[in-house]
């Protein structure tokens, strides 16, 4: 993964002149963008046709969400493209959409890999068609070089599924419970090593995470647009992007304050919070 840039000064001030027609500011740009693409069923149904044509325009909308964090330089992004409750859906629909991942990985490797884009993926692969774990597992070895944006690709992924499962590998490896602490579970986790996402994008106007990323939301802004995922375009998430710039993060400290304590003596790592694997506070 590219080195993250530095994050701006705490008390540096959003800078959001001049950027309706700039791109956003590179200084406050989220490191990490993760985004819940809703509403490709509704957009289909507005246009009288099949849920799958929304799922199609989906895929365009991804591929331009993806030139768009290049070109701002957005180092990572994380995208909910199939959840384990998703598997709940009618089967030709669970159909369509693991062909939709194949046909992505087969027509866009080529560009993806030429744009120096690393793919990851988050989730298990169990219970997914062999030759989409194949695919899946080609895309990530060849592109695993790359450094200019990293894809994760949160596929079969349940957070509370992912949580249960890092405790579970905790237990079974029986360190002392004093020991176990934050960084302990979080090495556990499908996420292990990546940073926390810092902004959080939902399309379509509903207000939930939908077991997304839970435990790693933890301090993440959330920007929920009403515009349906297949309409999502450049100006879209650069509107995303701008409303990050000029957010305060605080993480539950009161800037310029000086702190009481810097961390809690507690073995459960309470007190002061978690910041993405040692990303700085802003
Ligand atoms: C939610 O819309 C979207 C999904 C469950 C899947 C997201 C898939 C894509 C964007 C297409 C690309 C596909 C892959 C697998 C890379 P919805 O169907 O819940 O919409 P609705 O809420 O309007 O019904």
């Amino acid at each position: 993964m590219p080195a993250p840039p530095e994050p701006p000064p705490a008390e540096a001030a959003p800078q959001t002149s001049g950027l309706a027609l700039a791109g956003p500011d590179p200084a406050r740009l989220p490191r990490h963008v993760a985004v819940i693409m809703d509403g490709n069923g509704r957009w289909a149904k507005a246009r009288g046709l099949p849920r799958m044509a929304g799922h199609r325009a989906g895929t365009e909308a991804l591929r331009r969400l993806i030139e768009g964090c290049v070109e701002f330089g957005v180092p990572m992004l994380t995208i909910y493209a199939f959840s384990t409750e998703n598997w709940k859906r009618p089967a030709h629909e669970v159909r369509a959409l693991l062909y939709l991942l194949q046909e992505v990985i087969d027509r866009q490797l080529d560009e993806l890999d030429e744009a120096g884009v690393q793919i990851r993926h988050i989730g298990w692969l169990d219970g997914v068609p062999p030759h989409l774990q194949a695919a899946i597992g080609r895309a990530i070895e060849r592109t695993a070089a790359n450094e200019r944006l990293t894809l994760c690709v949160a596929f079969n992924y349940g957070a509370r599924a992912e949580i249960v499962r890092a405790v579970r590998a905790v237990l079974a490896e029986g360190p002392p419970p004093d020991e176990v602490d934050e960084a302990y579970l979080e090495r556990h986790l499908e996420t292990a090593g990546l940073p926390d996402p810092d902004l959080i994008v939902r399309t379509s106007g509903e207000m939930r995470l939908s077991n997304f990323l839970l435990w790693q939301a933890a301090y993440s802004e959330f920007y929920v647009t009403d515009v349906l995922w297949p309409d999502f375009d450049r100006e879209a998430l650069r509107g995303a992007l701008v409303s990050y710039a000029a957010r305060e993060r605080r993480y539950g400290v009161v800037p310029g304050a000086e702190a009481t304590r810097t961390r809690d003596a507690t073995a459960a790592g309470g007190g002061a919070p978690s910041r993405g694997r040692g990303a700085p506070y802003r």
